[in-house]
């Protein structure tokens, strides 16, 4: 029994090497320059110096929550007077991935964001997991390859906006590089390479470890980040280094998808550990205290769960966007 079990293990190994060398060497990233954006006739991007940046997958027909969610962000972070960004300085980009309907991706332009249409990320066989669209949520690491920008925040799409998260690109831990820790070579696994010698990954802690919604303001810290809310410093060779990570067979959890990986790569006892922004810029599993406390960004499908003061904030929120989008189309047409 035991050396049935040995024998398909080892089966199971090498038809994996075999597999992976395959699927690394066959890879279109692993050429030069693949165009990461899905049609070369898109509009050419905003040129401002940073941007923020959210993502958007096609979604079952019954269900447009998070495209409703992508346009009450894009309200708050482009029009609503308390929570818009500076534009001259910083862009709103909606990166939608292959499945995202026309008519939606129409609405969202005429909303005033700028849809960026991108290609999916290469998987591997082994990465999968149960949740559904899994596949595209690594989609969103495309924004380590949008150099067109030296810095880029990605929020999620269900996220409640109380502040001028603009100001963010002017944090001390945002506008500098980190060297990658050469001391800790143990760490550098050869078959990762390459690794850059500066990078910039930025994150929040997640309250999910330190009582969820009971969790204090200030929260403590945690080992693991969130990766609804990251900032990072676009760079190719940062990219390639996520893709030479994820042509190895279970180095990171698939289930846990892209937060897993990031926090693979990014984790604290790393070669380049993730920096923690302040926690005035995000929390997860918000409550009532962190709105108070003037966290800039709270985390949460506010549309059916959450404190409800929270639920009535983000419901005003998309009433308002319909309200003003309606009279945005009105005023075109006349
Ligand atoms: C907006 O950004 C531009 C370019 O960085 C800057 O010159 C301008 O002062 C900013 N405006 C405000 C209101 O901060």
């Amino acid at each position: 029994m035991i050396l049935r079990s040995k024998v398909s293990f080892a089966l199971a190994l090498a038809l994996s090497f075999l597999l992976i060398t395959w699927c690394w060497h066959s890879s279109p990233s692993a050429s030069s320059k693949p165009p990461y954006r899905l049609f070369e006739s898109s509009s050419p991007l905003p040129s401002t110096q940073y941007a923020i940046a959210t993502f958007l997958t096609g979604q079952a027909t019954n269900d447009d929550s998070y495209f409703v969610a992508t346009r009450v962000l894009t309200h708050q972070l482009l029009h609503a007077p308390a929570t818009r960004c500076n534009s001259s300085s910083t862009s709103f980009l909606v990166l939608c991935s292959q499945d995202v309907s026309t008519e939606q991706k129409e609405i969202l332009r005429k909303d005033g964001a700028t849809v960026v249409e991108v290609q999916d990320v290469p998987l591997n066989w082994w990465i999968y997991s149960g949740v559904q669209r899994w596949k595209e949520q690594f989609t969103k690491l495309r924004v380590f390859e949008m150099t067109e920008y030296k810095r880029i925040l990605f929020i999620d799409a269900d996220t409640l906006i109380t502040g001028h998260l603009g100001d963010i690109f002017d944090e001390p831990e945002v506008n500098t590089l980190a060297p990658t820790l050469s001391s800790r070579k143990e760490q550098m696994r050869k078959d990762e390479s390459p690794f850059p010698t500066q990078w910039l990954f930025a994150a929040r802690s997640d309250n999910q470890f330190t009582g969820e919604r009971e969790h204090s303001t200030p929260p403590l810290q945690t080992p693991s980040f969130s990766a609804g809310f990251f900032l990072v410093a676009p760079d190719k060779e940062m990219y390639q280094h996520l893709l030479a990570v994820m042509s190895h067979f279970h180095r990171f959890d698939p289930f846990t998808m892209e937060q897993s990986l990031l926090n693979y790569v990014f984790r604290r006892e790393g070669a380049m550990p993730w920096r923690e922004l302040h926690w005035k810029w995000s929390a997860t599993w918000p409550n009532e205290k962190d709105l108070d406390m003037g966290v800039a960004s709270l985390h949460e499908k506010l549309w059916n769960t959450g404190p409800q003061r929270l639920q009535n904030i983000w419901k005003n929120r998309k009433d308002e966007m319909i309200r003003f989008q309606e009279e945005r189309r009105v005023n075109a047409v006349t």
